[in-house]
């Protein structure tokens, strides 16, 4: 399937320069290099305070707060570190839950964790459109969370046999080309040195590339002022490739996660990072 893709390369770069203004490195070098150094110092400035800081003090309030139902706090949720650990939790996700006998991402191990302790019903996080209700507060427990274990590198187990699946899904998904313009994930993050606008597009099919993609989310979005995390980034993506919009927390979007992440074995994570 990939020599198939390497194959219809040249035809892929002229459809995606003329619908989205994809500008590959070997097109000028100059005009790319000062076109990246323009940007490199454009997030340098960003970076002098990301606003990621306040989603994650709110989601540490959240993570102790007595909320719910049931009115208790996520303290005694456990994350795969044990019960109310949080450092380390967000670099070994996904991964395989003995309790649910799934393997979860964090978006989807937080869901069991808020219905279970707290009585809110994951159903209803799932209906609730992204940027409203507790998919704001969810924002801000995933930026809590994965800034717990900034600096720390990933290490997803990837040894029990529904972990190994997954990755083996995700890793088909990644490479599934569908939809109107018969694309998949590989078409944009599948090659070296692709860029959409001002966004470089890592090769998340490899171990530095899926670090930097796959290692940086949660990440607030200068652009709209939002924190997301990666099940509204693969959201977006889906939108992207003119696919149906995923169901939150689905498989489908664990797999992805599972392949991304079991490639970026050793990549620091830097999440929630700050984006365009
Ligand atoms: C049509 C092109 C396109 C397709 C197809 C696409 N993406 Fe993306 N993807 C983007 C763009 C553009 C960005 C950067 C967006 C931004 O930050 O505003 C991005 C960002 C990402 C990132 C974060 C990268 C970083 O450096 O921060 C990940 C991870 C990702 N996509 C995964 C996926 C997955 C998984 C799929 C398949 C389900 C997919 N993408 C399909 C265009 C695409």
């Amino acid at each position: 399937m990939r020599s198939q893709f390497s194959k219809s390369n040249t035809h892929w770069l002229l459809m995606l320069t003329t619908a989205f203004a994809v500008f590959s490195t070997a097109s000028s070098y100059a005009q790319t290099k000062s076109a990246s150094e323009g940007i490199d110092e454009y997030r340098a400035m960003l970076a002098d305070g990301n606003p990621a800081e306040l989603f994650e003090a709110k989601g540490e309030e959240l993570w102790k707060k007595a909320r719910g139902p049931k009115n208790a706090s996520l303290e005694k949720c456990d994350l795969g570190q044990g019960p109310g650990v949080v450092k380390g939790a967000f670099v070994t996700l996904p991964r395989f839950f003995a309790d649910t006998k799934k393997v979860q991402d964090l978006e989807s191990r937080l869901m069991t964790c808020m219905e279970e302790l707290q009585g809110i019903a994951a159903a209803d996080i799932i209906k609730t459109p992204f940027n409203k209700g507790e998919q704001n507060n969810m924002a801000s427990l995933v930026a809590y969370i994965s800034a717990e274990s900034r600096g720390m590198a990933f290490n997803l187990p990837n040894q029990h046999a529904q972990e190994k699946e997954m990755y083996a899904v995700g890793k088909s998904l990644f490479f599934m080309r569908a939809g109107p313009y018969d694309f998949s994930c590989a078409t944009c993050h599948g090659s070296d040195g692709k860029r959409i606008r001002l966004q470089d597009l890592p090769n998340i099919t490899k171990n530095e590339g899926a670090g930097k993609g796959f290692g940086a989310w949660p990440a607030y979005r200068v652009s709209n002022s939002q924190l997301w995390g990666m099940q509204f980034r693969l959201n977006d993506c889906y939108r992207q490739q003119r696919f149906p919009e995923p169901i939150y927390g689905s498989d489908a979007t664990i797999a992805l996660s599972t392949f991304m992440g079991v490639t970026a074995k050793g990549a620091k994570s830097i999440a929630p990072a700050l984006k365009r």
